[in-house]
């Protein structure tokens, strides 16, 4: 497995597994990697023949006093784990050649942007199409791998991808947890251990969220009261926003007839977590 900085190699490397017949997978991540981002990887190894990880810890997708600084990077640990989990190449570009001075282009998808992290966090999926639009540019893969994790910034891909008429097929994963249900993110590395503690509070309450849909409540409203009210119960979280949303367009239900996101941020301490439960009635 290689890992390769500047451009001129990697369009090298890929011209030759195409020359080869190989198709191209690749998984896009800001590495500090967990097992979510290798389900990832060994999902684009089943899939397909040639695999590209990208490790970029991407400035513009990160706003004004959020955590670009301090953000987890471990290029070593990361290279035995890609290299286990059957990665071929691994792109680990550097700022100054994704955005060199002079810099000016930028991809926005509206609308589905607006809403959830849209508002508590201004330009971030600004800053994540721009950058998956120049690393698909770069990588050229026949498929992409996301996780649900990050639901709405999976959506914003697809329709990118869509929009865009971009020659790629975008596959959506599973969320990976921890033994509690914690989703894995490379940001629990910051969660203090009563904090860590406190945090399967989200998934608790998505799941028992879920579980009243599925036993028939369909006022949008009710769920949602009832997950602010579980989190709002434990002292140490700090709720960004919790929503029950249509799952394609994310605008907010009044009634769930076929299926909902729900969907929350939730700050503990200075660390933001994300989660969501796609329920299907
Ligand atoms: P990052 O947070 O490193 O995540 C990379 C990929 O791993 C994303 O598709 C994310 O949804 C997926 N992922 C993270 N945690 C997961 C979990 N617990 N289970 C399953 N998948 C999980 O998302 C980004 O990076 C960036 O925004 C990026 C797309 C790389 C653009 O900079």
């Amino acid at each position: 497995m290689q890992v390769i900085r500047d451009f001129k190699t990697l369009k090298s490397e890929i011209a030759g597994a195409r020359r080869d017949g190989k198709s191209v997978g690749f998984v896009p991540t800001m590495g500090f990697l967990h097992e979510g981002h290798l389900s990832l990887l060994r999902e684009a190894v089943r899939q397909t023949e040639y695999v590209v990880l990208s490790i970029f810890v991407n400035p513009l997708q990160f706003g004004v006093g959020e955590d670009y600084e301090e953000y987890p990077r471990d290029l070593e640990q990361d290279r035995k784990k890609a290299e286990e989990a059957g990665c071929d190449l691994i792109f680990y570009p550097e700022v100054k050649s994704m955005y060199p001075r002079g810099y000016l282009t930028y991809v926005n998808t509206e609308g589905i942007s607006e809403p959830l992290c849209g508002g508590s966090r201004p330009g971030h999926f600004r800053g994540v199409t721009t950058v998956v639009t120049k690393l698909f540019n770069l990588v050229t893969p026949d498929k992409a791998f996301f996780g649900q994790k990050d639901a709405q910034q999976a959506l914003i891909i697809r329709k990118m991808v869509a929009d865009l008429n971009m020659n790629l097929e975008i596959v959506v994963c599973p969320t990976i947890r921890e033994d509690d249900g914690l989703a894995m993110s490379s940001r629990n590395a910051y969660l203090e251990p009563g904090e860590r503690k406190a945090a399967a509070i989200l998934y608790r309450t998505l799941k028992k969220a879920r579980d009243m849909v599925l036993s028939g409540e369909k006022d949008a409203r009710v769920v949602r009261d009832f997950m602010v009210d579980s989190i709002g119960k434990e002292p140490r979280a700090n709720i960004q926003y919790i929503e029950v949303v249509d799952s394609e367009t994310l605008q907010p239900l009044e009634e769930i007839e076929t299926s909902a996101l729900l969907a929350l941020a939730v700050k503990f301490g200075e660390t933001r977590l994300i989660d969501n439960i796609l329920v299907e009635v």
